[in-house]
């Protein structure tokens, strides 16, 4: 955990990845990353040179890469997008699409976060686990409980995550009786419980922001999501949400909302879609509805392990990203297996790629501008640019130190076979980075840090 102490300054020697631009990386081979006593960068090096004396840090901290690795930014799970009361149920969603998919598993579970000593353990795991798999800020879904709420945005602020901790709002009677609000306004009474209590724990956002979150259209109804777009234009507090996710869903919508134009409709009508709503999934968006999400600066989570897993269809990054979308990358727990963005680096990549064997290889995504996604494309949808993303001078230092000779199972020829190690020492940087990207794990994920921490 992030002790209290103050900040040294520190210099971070050896390689460093990042994301130039959507399809170009920056491979370095002889870094140097500066950061201040706040946590700032204040200079980035690429001669390797200068870093015993730069003048005022003669005697700054010197963090090293030994062996084959190099400094990579954190992950921004949007981690776009995780239901972190979902966790327990990784993995576990049988033949299911999500309309039952949220009846068998995801409510009752849910559902249970009414215990906070159980939610305690669950939110503590998922924090943990989320921070060990690179994600340095990430955007949940809690429940609709608002001690259980409060307690996992406490979790990361204590664990030293940045996080945009929703609170869900579902008032509809497509939720269960055990598992709903019982009107709108108390909805909205528990959303701004949530908001006063982050405002306590952290005044000034520095890691810690709440998320206004309707569930999604279906367990909203049009007077409740009305309510919150009025919340969200009152605080200026972002929004996430579901939208276009699985056919059944989308034809539920134009029942449930005929006067709507069309699903992004019915989140525009009730002032949701601005340029700080989070849409998750967007897998069966028409090309008007991009338009009307490009225009309202809406940004876009895309979730394929989860798209895939629950079968809800193809998300076409490519057409998002020329309509001029800012898209990121969410896990979508429990929907999605698994809680490593690195995974649905991986899934973004074989899901481009499916569409790629009907439609052309215009449509594949590539390694670096997967990985851009997980980045630099991810603090764009959490309003973040200016502050994460890469490492770039006047930037916090959120990164994790990636080691590709230190998967310590015990077994020497194993680790040979199973990591991604150079065998023959003679293996390109390009080359090392796409072996991480296709074989790395967790394992490979040796440190972490957060705004310097
Ligand atoms: N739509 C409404 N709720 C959910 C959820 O919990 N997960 C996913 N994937 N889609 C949803
Ligand atoms: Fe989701």
């Amino acid at each position: 955990m992030p002790s209290d102490k103050p900040l040294e300054r520190t210099i971070y020697v050896g390689p460093f990845v990042h994301s130039k631009t959507f399809d170009e990386l920056e491979l370095c081979e002889d870094g140097a990353i500066g950061v201040d006593e706040k946590g700032k960068i204040t200079f980035v090096d690429r001669h390797g040179t200068g870093v015993s004396n730069r003048p005022g840090w003669e005697s700054a901290k010197v963090v090293r890469i030994s062996g084959k690795g190099f400094f990579f930014p954190g992950f921004i799970g949007p981690d776009s997008h995780i239901h972190a009361s979902q966790y327990p149920n990784l993995g576990i969603f049988g033949k299911s699409t999500l309309l039952d998919w949220l009846q068998t598993y995801t409510f009752p579970l849910e559902g249970s976060f009414s215990d906070l000593e159980k939610a305690r353990k669950i939110y503590n795991r998922v924090v943990a686990r989320t921070l060990a798999n690179g994600t340095t800020t990430a955007a949940y879904y809690a429940t609709i409980h608002v001690p259980a709420t409060n307690l996992l945005a406490d979790i990361c602020q204590t664990r030293g995550q940045r996080a945009f901790v929703g609170r869900v709002c579902m008032n509809s009677t497509l939720s269960p009786d055990y598992y709903r609000d019982e009107s709108a306004e108390q909805a909205i009474k528990a959303s701004r419980e949530c908001i006063e209590h982050v405002k306590k724990i952290d005044p000034a956002n520095e890691l810690i922001s709440h998320i206004i979150t309707p569930r999604f259209a279906p367990s909203c109804t049009k007077e409740s999501l009305k309510m919150l777009g009025d919340l969200h234009r009152e605080t200026g507090v972002p929004c996430q949400t579901h939208i276009s996710e699985n056919k059944n869903e989308c034809e539920l919508v134009k029942e449930l909302y005929p006067e709507s134009k069309s699903y992004a409709g019915v989140y525009d009508d009730a002032g949701l879609l601005t340029d700080k709503m989070i849409l998750a999934h967007a897998v069966h968006l028409t090309q008007e509805e991009k338009e009307l999400i490009r225009d309202r600066k809406s940004k876009i989570s895309h979730c394929p392990a989860s798209n895939t897993a629950i079968t809800s269809g193809c998300c076409r990054v490519r057409e998002l990203m020329d309509t001029g979308i800012d898209v990121g990358l969410g896990t979508d727990v429990s929907g999605g297996f698994s809680p490593s963005i690195l995974e649905v680096t991986r899934q973004a990549i074989w899901v481009s790629r499916h569409i790629a064997m009907h439609e052309g290889d215009h449509v594949k995504l590539s390694t670096e501008e997967a990985l851009y996604l997980a980045t630099r494309g991810g603090a764009k949808v959490v309003g973040l640019e200016d502050k994460i993303g890469g490492f770039d001078v006047g930037k916090e230092f959120d990164a994790q130190m990636v080691r590709l000779d230190e998967v310590q199972d015990g077994d020497d020829e194993l680790d040979d076979e199973d990591g991604p190690v150079d065998i023959f020492g003679n293996e390109s940087f390009e080359n090392t980075v796409a072996k991480w990207v296709y074989n790395g794990n967790h394992q490979n994920t040796v440190a972490v840090w957060v705004k310097g921490r």
